[in-house]
């Protein structure tokens, strides 16, 4: 058969996403037969049996997997070993491990270093596994590694550098969880397998994009890291930019990882970078206060554990975004992220031009504008806005909604991202994950916008209550150009507009 082989080894074991992420999604691709000769290495510092390893492994599926044969013979896949990261002595253990593993469950020395774990030792962990010799396989040997990646271009680089040492960039798979989504992937399909869209993808027909990535969690338990990074870093950087790539790009010559991410690249590229002087007039951010959210009331940012009483950390932006070339020239890409916002919904609208002229000016002084929306979590689906004759009435017209759900299709089935993104990384498909050109670039536009904002506090913050949309410079970014949000929440796939 030609399933995958895979050692896995994770660095961070015993946290939060191997848990929540890592460990489900293994079972998921064992449960569906796309894997069956592998192994994981939990590493981490704590001291742990590979009893006690496996009994939390089979905890963190226990809730939809229940207790089943199929689950105890999962776990027996499970070792561990307690790792210290700066001692050689103990990658030469887990180089032992790692042998006897490969040659007990015919592993084809197929290795995957899964490093979920603070950056700060990712270059000693690559350093180490390539001394050691655990990176001298007959198989492949991959990186696979969290964001974030760096904290600015500067410091993205210089990890880029580390990990280089023991890895090509072909055997880098730097994860961007948005790219495991069904309908970020989704976005590339309906732009480039409909004749009806790709004619009017362009500045002569768009008026302009709106993506909305809106949160109703607060900062929970990672004030530390949140502090230090802000909103722009922790979704704009990565997911929101990737988002804006997969909408802007040119159409790839064909779909292999190298032509759509050097049309990505090219998108990325062609981002306006901002001005110290320009950054007000195209960026807003917000810092959420106390409010109430589902009918509880919730602390506000700088009351959160681990934060700043004083923080000057954004936890919402939204910006204006330029992109300088022949198809986008003057259309704007306007995006926002936030925490503590009213509900939670990743959705994109795509605002169509008006038509020349309007022949129902009798009966509507304006027409509404065509949108498409692309719905990418939690509902899952596309919804095309168009005027139609409103029934029974003489030549009015009303916007109606054609949309497609995925609600109807076979969800069961459908791949959490995670596992989507393990799975390529065993085939070594790299398509959805982010070449270090895509990430230099990204940092480059971000830097250019945090560099002015730490130079500059902020002194509205807190200026957004808990449960809203977001400050109110967020709306008037938009009323500046004459435009406004679409409002999220009425554009759901059952809603009327
Ligand atoms: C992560 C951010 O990358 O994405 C988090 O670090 C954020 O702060 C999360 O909550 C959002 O992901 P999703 O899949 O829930 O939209």
């Amino acid at each position: 058969d030609n399933k995958p082989t895979a050692l896995i080894m994770i660095f961070g074991a015993t946290g939060d996403l191997a848990k929540r992420k890592l460990f489900p999604s293994i079972y998921r691709l064992f449960q569906k037969e796309q894997i069956n000769k592998f192994a994981v290495v939990g590493v981490a510092r704590r001291p742990l049996s590979n009893d006690e390893f496996q009994a939390n492994v089979k905890d963190s599926i226990l809730t939809f997997a229940g207790e089943n044969e199929k689950v105890d013979e999962f776990a027996s896949h499970f070792y561990y070993h307690s790792h210290d990261v700066s001692s050689s002595e103990s990658y030469i253990q887990l180089k032992e491990i790692a042998d006897r593993l490969d040659s007990h469950y015919q592993l084809e020395g197929n290795r995957i270093f899964y490093l979920a774990m603070a950056p700060e030792f990712f270059g000693t962990i690559a350093e180490q596994v390539k001394e050691q010799g655990l990176t001298d396989t007959n198989g492949y040997k991959r990186l696979v590694i969290e964001k974030p990646f760096g904290h600015s271009f500067e410091s993205a680089l210089e990890l880029n550098e580390q990990i280089r040492t023991a890895f090509n960039e072909d055997e880098i798979y730097r994860i961007d969880h948005y790219l495991g989504k069904e309908m970020v992937q989704n976005i590339e399909v309906i732009r480039f397998a409909n004749a009806i869209f790709e004619p009017l993808w362009n500045s002569r027909y768009i008026s302009n994009i709106q993506v909305t990535s809106s949160e109703t969690l607060g900062v929970e338990e990672r004030g530390r890291y949140y502090e230090k990074s802000g909103a722009l870093r922790d979704m704009v950087q990565n997911h929101i930019l990737q988002m804006v790539a997969l909408l802007a790009m040119e159409p790839p010559i064909r779909l292999t990882t190298e032509e759509i991410r050097s049309e990505k690249v090219r998108a990325l590229r062609s981002l306006r970078p901002m001005k110290k002087d320009e950054v007000n007039q195209y960026f807003v951010r917000g810092q959420y206060a106390a409010g109430t959210l589902n009918g509880a009331q919730v602390p506000g940012y700088r009351e959160e554990p681990m934060v700043d009483p004083d923080s000057n950390t954004e936890t919402f932006v939204a910006g204006k975004l330029m992109i300088d070339n022949f198809r986008w020239a003057g259309v704007p890409f306007y995006i926002r992220t936030g925490k503590r916002m009213d509900i939670k919904s990743t959705k994109i609208v795509v605002q169509f031009k008006d038509i020349p002229m309007n022949l129902y000016y009798k009966t509507e002084e304006t027409l509404h504008p065509n949108l498409l929306v692309i719905h990418i979590q939690p509902d899952e689906g596309i919804t095309l806005l168009l005027n139609a004759k409103k029934t029974g009435t003489n030549m009015k017209s009303t916007p109606v909604q054609l949309s497609f759900s995925n609600k109807g299709t076979d969800r069961i089935n459908t791949p959490e991202a995670y596992e989507r993104l393990l799975y390529d990384s065993m085939r070594g498909d790299a398509t959805n994950f982010t070449h270090w050109d895509e990430v230099a670039l990204s940092w480059k536009f971000v830097d250019s916008i945090s560099n002015y904002w730490e130079s500059t506090k902020e002194t509205s913050f807190p200026n957004y209550e808990s449960g809203t949309t977001g400050p109110k410079s967020a709306d008037e970014l938009l009323e500046k150009d004459g435009h406004s949000w679409w409002p999220v929440e009425n554009l759901d796939l059952e809603g009327n507009c």
